[in-house]
């Protein structure tokens, strides 16, 4: 396992990691495309060869991961003034700028996160950088085996499931197909949680790409760690079953409570913020 992007932060690359024999540099993997996408260091050659691909396919599609992050970061700092202090970020990928527990425990000293992710690199790196802080931590695991998260939740002491909790599943749905039933799952989460608990997700949809762009981009995904699977609008909006959306509903990625206005044509990402009473 070798570093890259020399340029950048060589010291954090993925090396000397105990998962690290798991790593699969070979491999295109969705979280280290997506740490390529946002300008991360933590990626290989595999990884960007993807991504080159895809934003041949889809020339923006840089634009709409910094859409995606930056509508984490609006949402966090959202349900934080809102009185949020426990945060559940499920797919919570590589560490980047604006961490979810940055955002979080500016607004609340002591608010806690604990991240989820399935991908070594990303495990890793968010241990390392949350070695001094007590308040938030990460555990490698399946969003697809929520008794087994749930379980490291209860165990780990950190979230306390009897108080709300946002649940985050920000722009990673789209890696569980049709047959993991990512409803269902979902439902499995809600049910643990708390009235007053939140879920923001974001999800890409066919919508506002070509036809073209959807069936080439999709092609290339298979290639890599997660297939994508681009669901229509109100498959999004049934995934906030027993959630009451917040304003402004399900939206468009760059839409949803923008900090400055919009113009343009709306991007292939749909997120919301839903409250559960
Ligand atoms: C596109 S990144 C999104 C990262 C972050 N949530 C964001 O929106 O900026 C998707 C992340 O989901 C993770 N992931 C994909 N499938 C997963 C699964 N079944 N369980 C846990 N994490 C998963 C990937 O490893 C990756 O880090």
């Amino acid at each position: 396992v070798t570093p890259v992007n020399e340029d950048a932060r060589p010291a954090t690359g993925p090396t000397a990691d105990p998962a690290s024999s798991e790593v699969n540099e070979e491999q295109p993997n969705v979280a280290r495309v997506y740490d390529y996408l946002l300008g991360g260091s933590h990626n290989f050659a595999a990884d960007r060869a993807m991504a080159e691909q895809v934003l041949a396919v889809v020339p923006n599609t840089r634009r709409i991961a910094q859409a995606n992050r930056a509508f984490l970061r609006r949402a966090v700092a959202f349900l934080a003034t809102n009185g949020v202090t426990q945060f559940l970020d499920l797919g919570s990928g590589i560490p980047t700028v604006g961490n979810v527990h940055e955002i979080a425990q500016d607004a609340h000293p002591g608010a806690r996160v604990l991240y989820v992710d399935i991908e070594p690199v990303a495990v890793t790196h968010s241990a390392t950088m949350l070695a001094d802080n007590p308040d938030a931590d990460v555990i490698r695991a399946d969003l697809r085996d929520p008794d087994t998260v749930l379980d490291a939740v209860r165990r780990g002491g950190l979230l306390d499931l009897s108080a709300p909790i946002a649940l985050l599943a920000v722009s990673v749905l789209h890696f569980v197909p049709d047959a993991d039933l990512p409803q269902r799952l979902l439902a499995r989460y809600r049910d643990a949680l708390a009235p007053g608990s939140y879920l923001t997700l974001s999800h890409l949809t066919p919508v506002g790409l070509s036809a073209d762009e959807a069936s080439e981009g999709t092609a290339i995904y298979e290639r890599s760690s997660s297939a994508l699977t681009l669901r229509p609008v109100e498959e999004i909006a049934a995934m906030f079953d027993g959630y009451t959306l917040v304003e402004p509903g399900l939206a468009p990625v760059e839409h949803w409570r923008p900090d400055e206005p919009v113009s343009g044509p709306s991007l292939p990402v749909y997120a919301g913020v839903g409250l559960l009473r």
